[in-house]
């Protein structure tokens, strides 16, 4: 058997347009949603992921503006930003980009972000209000999952679920939303992590399987039922010789072998990955009707 494709950027760019039809309905009704990015320091990879989620914006006709400061900035000096932001009238989404300089606590940051302008999903009022069924915004990767299973014609409501990974980005908040008694979850959940003994054993019996240990190609083919979904959240680099960059990009899963055995896969790149920054556009738009 061998796996059909679950193309994430053909399925990111379907919702790009529903967005942006959207973004152009607010905009007649005098509501311009707006992302504020706040980049601190000048680590090249966030400098990457920042200028992505402005060209996303510019894209589907939202504002954005990137705030860059010096990686000396104090804490006091962001937590006065984020007071500023958090009660302008233009700014509907505030992104404060991690990681932060090492001495800058970033939860005293995340925690001082309006929730109703928290589109990360990160402050823990908007986490406690997914597992109690009541979000304001979901988790932009998580919610990319979710919506990757639903248009792929893999509806996980009844399903086994296992997610391989417990960070409190995608493992956690994606068991706290599977399990809710709604649309396009009411799955039944387990989640594998560093701790447990034998992590086969459990999505051998997946229906779903959701790979975001963060760590290369550590789900095999071997470990998967037959016709089982699969979404790889993982993005690590690997080294190879015959690339002019030195490297390849792979997910958590071992793609040649899992696509003989599942029924549906996601690819890296072009799974996931387009799937988080088309969600943060999603809250964006939320956040600007809040
Ligand atoms: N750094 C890596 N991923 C993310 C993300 O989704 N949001 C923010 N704010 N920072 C990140």
């Amino acid at each position: 058997m061998s796996a059909s494709i679950i193309d994430g950027k053909q399925i990111a760019s379907e919702i790009k347009d529903e967005i942006r039809d959207d973004v152009a309905r607010l905009r007649a009704r005098g509501i311009v949603p707006k992302l504020v990015a706040v980049l601190v320091g000048e680590n090249p990879a966030s400098q990457v992921y920042v200028r992505n989620k402005g060209i996303a914006c510019r894209d589907v006709g939202m504002d954005h503006e990137t705030i860059n400061l010096p990686s000396e900035t104090t804490q006091g000096a962001l937590l006065s930003l984020i007071e500023k932001l958090n009660v302008d009238q233009s700014t509907s989404g505030i992104l404060v980009q991690l990681p932060l300089p090492k001495h800058i606590n970033e939860n005293s940051i995340i925690h001082a972000i309006n929730p109703a302008k928290d589109v990360d999903c990160f402050h823990p009022s908007n986490v406690g209000r997914i597992s109690t069924g009541d979000p304001l915004f979901l988790p932009c990767t998580p919610a990319g999952c979710q919506e990757l299973l639903l248009r792929s014609g893999n509806d996980p409501a009844g399903k086994h679920v296992v997610i391989v990974g417990r960070s409190n980005i995608v493992g956690k908040p994606l068991a706290n939303m599977l399990i809710q008694k709604t649309n396009g979850a009411n799955a039944t959940v387990t989640i594998c992590h560093t701790g447990t003994r034998d992590v086969a054993f459990f999505t051998k019996q997946a229906d779903i399987v959701v790979a975001a240990a963060g760590k290369a190609e550590v789900i095999t083919g071997d470990m998967l039922k037959s016709g089982c979904a699969v979404i790889d959240v993982g993005i690590n680099r690997l080294k190879d010789e015959s690339k002019k960059s030195g490297y390849r990009l792979v997910g958590d899963v071992h793609f040649e072998s899992a696509k003989d055995v599942a029924g549906a896969i996601t690819p890296v790149p072009g799974g996931v990955g387009p799937m988080t920054i088309v969600m943060l556009l999603k809250n964006t738009m939320k956040a600007a009707q809040i």
